[in-house]
């Protein structure tokens, strides 16, 4: 099959489509025919030799990626509930910018018809993040929230779970051209420069009850200074911080039953991922440096096909 891998450990430039063996669907396993491809910074950090503590195995040639959408083409011993042809998008660690991609049963859900296969391709990561995030935090009814980076990939699905949670005021920042963008997603857009903290304190002259940070800065820091209970505050980006602000690290295992609660809500409406642009395998490495710019409205996803 063909997948987009890396050999040696580097910049975007050492991504580079590759004839790879295929893989088979052994017991509890299925095989699904990739369609689309999300694209994350753990993609790109592993490219650049970063090993995580947990659970990953690098192994060059590496293929990144883990998430994915597209259809069961091989389904091994003991599965029940998907049949060949179903149409599912999912999780994994690693080897999802390929052709083919194997998993087991319990890391994929049905795709829902209305739901396109860019869209299914980019949820199950950092969907799932969002959604630990804003649980981790609290959010519920009456709630003040500030998601700092709201245009983001993370960002951007974590204003519309607040809203869908029942938060009343979601405040987001974000660089100017993409205020009209975070307004869409039901969030007060606020710019993230110097002064943040003042601006925010203008907009929720009651406080802010619970962040999620997404971009470190400015942002982060007047989450610090305006959010009560640092319980409330969380970030997936300066962890090197969490210490020194006394905040605690959030982390989960990605589960099929959250990606179905995600799936349940953009069935109903109140979750949408704005597709910020596509690449084919081939661009991989272009797709890292999109993403790598670190600015910008909702996800980068692979079309495979
Ligand atoms: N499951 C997960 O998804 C997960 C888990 C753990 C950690 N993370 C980490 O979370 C971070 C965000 O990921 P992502 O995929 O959402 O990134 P992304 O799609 O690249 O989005 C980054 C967003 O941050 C905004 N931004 C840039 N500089 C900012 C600043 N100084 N203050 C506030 N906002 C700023 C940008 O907005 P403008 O374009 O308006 O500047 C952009 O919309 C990454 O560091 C990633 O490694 C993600």
């Amino acid at each position: 099959m063909k997948a987009a891998a890396f050999s040696v450990f580097g910049g975007p430039e050492v991504m580079r489509l590759m004839e790879v063996p295929d893989p088979h669907a052994g017991p509890g396993q299925v095989r699904v025919r990739v369609k689309a491809a999300g694209v994350q910074h753990y993609d790109c950090a592993i490219r650049g030799g970063w090993t995580p503590s947990y659970g990953v195995k690098v192994e060059l040639p590496q293929i990144p990626g883990n998430e994915f959408a597209g259809i069961i083409d091989e389904i091994g011993d003991g599965v029940t509930g998907f049949e060949l042809g179903s149409e599912v998008l999912g999780f994994a660690l690693l080897n999802c910018y390929a052709e083919y991609v194997v998993v087991g049963a319990d890391q994929i859900v049905e795709k829902p018809a209305g739901m396109t296969w860019e869209e299914a391709g980019g949820l199950t990561g950092n969907g799932q993040g969002a959604y630990m995030a804003l649980e981790a935090i609290g959010v519920g009814p009456g709630d003040t929230v500030l998601i700092n980076g709201a245009a983001g990939s993370l960002g951007s699905i974590a204003v519309q779970l607040a809203k869908a949670w029942g938060a009343e005021t979601v405040i987001g920042t974000g660089s100017e051209r993409n205020h009209d963008f975070i307004r869409s997603l039901g969030a007060i857009p606020v710019t993230y420069e110097e002064g943040l903290a003042e601006r925010l304190r203008k907009l929720a002259p009651e406080g802010i009850d619970c962040t999620f940070d997404t971009a470190g800065g400015e942002g982060l820091d007047a989450a610090v200074a305006l959010v009560p209970d640092k319980m409330r505050v969380c970030t997936f980006f300066a962890y090197d911080r969490i210490e020194e602000l006394g905040l605690r690290i959030v982390r989960g295992d990605r589960s099929a039953a959250r990606l179905a609660k995600l799936v349940e809500l953009h069935a109903e409406g109140k979750l949408h991922l704005h597709i910020r642009q596509t690449f084919t395998l081939e661009q991989a490495g272009d797709a890292h440096r999109a993403i790598e710019s670190r600015h910008g409205r909702g996800k980068i996803v692979l079309r495979v096909d």
